[in-house]
């Protein structure tokens, strides 16, 4: 596995994987595309008249249902034979894509721990006021198959964390990734439509995952996964398909090991 660590591989990883090997990683975490559907040409704009990114890159587009869900198999697949028994895996998605994957991931025998609820304190508001504003997305947290049973979850750590209350799938409640840690390009534009927040994935990893455990990320984006499997003392590795992320997110994760060399110095 050596060969893998500290590195973000560009490719789709769908193909990169095959060279994973079995059970090798502690920790999947996948945020995949979302199949959102949106056209191009769509302009939303806020109650203040500035224009709302939308995710309508091409990374999120598919012909159709029939080939989302065969591409979410494929990489379901492969994270699934790459997870250690021991390990979890967790998916975030909306309800867009998540029902989808949801489903595909337990008719391949992958066994549901919790669906965690993300709530978001500052979400988009529902622009033309045709539904209610969409405020949360669903993690779901799974082992390999029913029979992992010596999974790691921190129980203790994480009631602490809590208040000395047992944690709730609903007690996950952040703002979006915004502000200084929102990576922007040089005009002043989000560098990528969905980056996560850094507590979200923190979150993940301090519950499921120990020092020096292997974190993989099939769909590393800005590196999210990577800075803070870095932070918090975890191995880690990750595929991005688009040459810009893969270039975005290096360029991250070298600006917080000089932060943290230089603060150590
Ligand atoms: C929802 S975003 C992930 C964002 C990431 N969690 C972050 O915080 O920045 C999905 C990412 O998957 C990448 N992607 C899409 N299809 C892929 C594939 N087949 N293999 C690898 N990466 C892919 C996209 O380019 C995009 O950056």
């Amino acid at each position: 596995m050596k060969k893998f660590i500290g590195k973000i591989i560009h490719g789709d990883c769908m193909e990169e994987m095959k060279n994973i090997p079995n059970n090798s990683v502690d920790l999947v975490f996948a945020d995949p595309p979302y199949y959102l559907q949106l056209s191009k040409g769509k302009r939303l704009k806020r109650a203040d008249g500035s224009e709302v990114i939308p995710v309508c890159d091409e990374w999120d587009k598919f012909e159709s249902y029939e080939e989302y869900d065969a591409f979410t198999e494929k990489w379901l697949k492969e994270c699934q034979r790459i997870l250690k028994p021991t390990g979890t895996m967790w998916v975030i998605g909306m309800y867009h894509n998540i029902f989808r994957v949801g489903t595909i991931m337990q008719n391949l025998g992958i066994w549901f721990l919790n669906d965690v609820i993300w709530i978001k304190t500052d979400p988009l508001p529902n622009f033309n006021g045709r539904r209610f504003t969409n405020a949360h997305e669903t993690v779901i947290w799974a082992v390999k198959n029913k029979n992992s049973k010596n999974y790691t979850f921190n129980y203790e750590f994480m009631k602490k964390m809590n208040g000395g209350r047992q944690m709730k799938d609903t007690d996950w409640v952040f703002g979006l990734c915004k502000g200084k840690e929102r990576l922007k390009d040089e005009n002043g534009i989000k560098a990528h439509p969905t980056q996560k927040p850094l507590k979200l994935v923190q979150q993940v990893l301090l519950a499921s995952s120990n020092k020096g455990d292997i974190v993989f990320d099939p769909f590393m984006g800005t590196g999210t996964t990577a800075v803070v499997a870095e932070a918090l003392g975890r191995k880690w590795f990750g595929i991005e398909r688009e040459k810009k992320y893969v270039e975005i997110s290096q360029k991250r994760i070298k600006k917080y090991l000089k932060e943290i060399n230089k603060k150590s110095d």
